[in-house]
């Protein structure tokens, strides 16, 4: 039985004081009923793998680069995050699609080395607003799951992210029928790639201005399988209400 997951993005936020929002989350979350996983900025990496030794909280990171070493100054791979103790990492952001001008395809090439690492690939997918009102979401999530996901690609190792970019960071959430409609498609389209038995694997996450007061009726939206969350997730207090609307 697949067990639902509950990710938070810190994104480009905090400093060593913020470990004890992590540090609270653990003594709230000892034996959860479904995966939880943060994913704090790399410098903050290596401690809060050790703050989660003994805790069922995984840690992940939000990027890595699609070599294993080399020449490529400020970048870090996938090996070096298995390292340090990371068991995941975020791919194909909007964020990074836009301020780094990422691709599905560099998408994809990470997510091949994040497999090799042995690292969970959260590979992040979601249309703009202009796309949305030009109808346009579907072909956008086509796209973009069928470039990002490389071969190779597993329930077991991958992870979908549905973000819609206009519902990032700005409390507006699309309604439950669309948040169910793109879910119910990306699953379909996993289904005609993997077949449907591996598609039922994955588990699909929505993300984009998920709140405890959201939470519930969200993960009782078809095919919601969990959430990414970013806001959120900064506050123990707040993610801990997310976690138990998933439980
Ligand atoms: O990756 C999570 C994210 O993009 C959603 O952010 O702040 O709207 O929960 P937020």
């Amino acid at each position: 039985m697949k067990r639902k997951l509950a990710a938070g993005n810190w994104k480009m936020n905090g400093t060593a004081s913020s470990l004890a929002e992590l540090e609270a989350l653990v003594s709230l979350h000892t034996a959860p009923s479904v995966d939880i996983l943060i994913c704090p900025p790399a410098t903050l990496i290596a401690q809060a793998v050790g703050l989660c030794a003994n805790s069922p909280i995984m840690i992940g990171a939000q990027d890595c680069h699609a070599a294993a070493s080399g020449a490529h100054t400020g970048d870090i791979s996938a090996p070096m995050l298995a390292d340090v103790g990371a068991g995941a990492v975020i791919l194909g952001h909007s964020e990074r699609r836009e301020d780094h001008n990422e691709t599905s395809d560099l998408v994809a090439q990470k997510a091949v080395a994040a497999h090799a690492a042995g690292l969970i690939a959260v590979v992040c997918l979601g249309e703009s607003l202009a796309q949305r009102e030009g109808a346009r979401t579907l072909d956008v999530i086509t796209d973009q799951l069928s470039a990002s996901l490389p071969d190779g690609t597993t329930g077991a190792n991958t992870v979908i992210a549905y973000e819609p970019i206009w519902a990032i960071g700005t409390g507006l959430t699309p309604s439950l029928a669309q948040i169910g409609e793109v879910h119910d498609f990306i699953r379909s389209r996993l289904s005609e790639r993997f077949g449907g038995q591996a598609a039922e694997d994955f588990r699909l996450l929505y993300g984009g201005s998920v709140k405890p007061e959201n939470a519930a009726e969200i993960f009782a939206t078809s095919n919601v399988d969990g959430a990414l969350v970013g806001g959120a997730s900064l506050k123990s207090a707040d993610f801990s209400s997310i976690i138990k609307a998933l439980e």
